[in-house]
């Protein structure tokens, strides 16, 4: 592996998916693979899991890690080409991501959607403009349109829990927020879901559709209810609308989930990347149910990193 921003960056999903169980159950088993080495964690926005569970995975196979807090602690970085940086703007990206290659063997970027302009976050502008400018492999933390060492996470954690002799179903289903939310979780989770042996449905108000270059054969629903009837596993998440975008639209349901809607369910189990807004995506009582897989897939974050952490190791060892 040479860079990870997708699915399309894994060679074969149960392959991986199988490897990274098998790290879970031995994490330090390649505790020297990464001696000497450094990986460079460079957040735009913030993190708790992401930042935490990188930096646990490369502390397993014995990297050594920088996080630089780039939004908060560093130059303002410019991201256009030829710029009079006669402005706010301190450093250019192409600049910062040789600099930051010197130091680093592998760098890890989290930069998410500003939602303010379709063309650039769709290109994903940022992080094509890091990987041109970086000499070393990139891992992406989270990106304009894209979650990828999340959705790892969700497929192991779905792994784990399917049921035995049956495709899972899966309803991804929106939820209410207060603020405007990236399309990244969303989508990548659809991405990954493609591609995984699973009855894959979707759920949301109409307008709120995902970019149909992620969401391709997944089942459309438009009433929560009939998506759930009879779900194994119901991943909660808000997403902005994608075709007004960036917008909150109005909504006539009330969407949060609760213990009432999963009655339809097949007694499913229950996820969210987090953080979550309690009670407004979600009530308490789903997620403090013994259904809820909230905290594993918290906990499969580490593994999802360490496995993409080693294939990037093992390819340019
Ligand atoms: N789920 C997730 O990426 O969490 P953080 O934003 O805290 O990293």
């Amino acid at each position: 592996m040479k860079r990870f921003f997708s699915v399309d960056d894994v060679a074969n999903l149960d392959v991986l998916l199988q490897e990274a169980i098998h790290i879970k159950k031995n994490p330090l088993q390649k505790s020297e693979l990464g001696k000497g080495k450094t990986l460079g964690l460079v957040f735009l926005n913030s993190s708790l899991r992401t930042r935490l569970s990188t930096q646990k995975a490369a502390q397993n196979l014995g990297l050594n890690t920088i996080i630089l807090n780039a939004n908060q602690e560093a130059w303002t970085w410019e991201f256009e080409d030829g710029a009079i940086m006669n402005g706010g703007t301190v450093e250019h990206i192409k600049d910062a991501a040789q600099v930051l290659s010197q130091y680093c063997d592998i760098i890890g970027i989290r930069c998410f959607a500003g939602l303010t302009n379709k063309e650039e976050d769709t290109s994903e502008k940022v992080f094509s403009l890091f990987e041109k400018y970086a000499s070393v492999p990139i891992i992406s933390l989270e990106s304009a349109t894209l979650h990828p060492l999340q959705s790892l996470a969700d497929c192991i954690t779905i792994e784990e829990q399917k049921p035995i002799n049956k495709k899972p179903k899966v309803v991804l289903t929106w939820a209410p927020h207060i603020k405007s939310i990236p399309h990244a979780v969303g989508n990548s989770f659809a991405q990954w879901m493609n591609k995984t042996d699973c009855e894959f449905v979707i759920t949301h108000p109409k307008g709120y559709e995902l970019d149909p270059k992620f969401t391709q054969n997944a089942t459309i629903e438009y009433n929560q209810e009939v998506a759930l009837q009879d779900a194994d596993f119901v991943y909660i998440k808000n997403w902005s609308s994608f075709e007004k975008y960036g917008k909150i639209l109005e909504t006539e349901e009330d969407w949060m989930l609760t213990n009432e809607k999963l009655k339809v369910t097949n007694n499913a189990k229950i996820m969210h990347c987090l953080p979550v807004r309690r009670n407004v995506e979600v009530s308490d009582e789903v997620l403090d149910s013994p259904n809820s897989l909230i905290y594993q897939q918290a906990n499969n974050r580490t593994y999802a990193a360490q496995i993409v952490l080693q294939k990037i190791l093992e390819s340019n060892e």
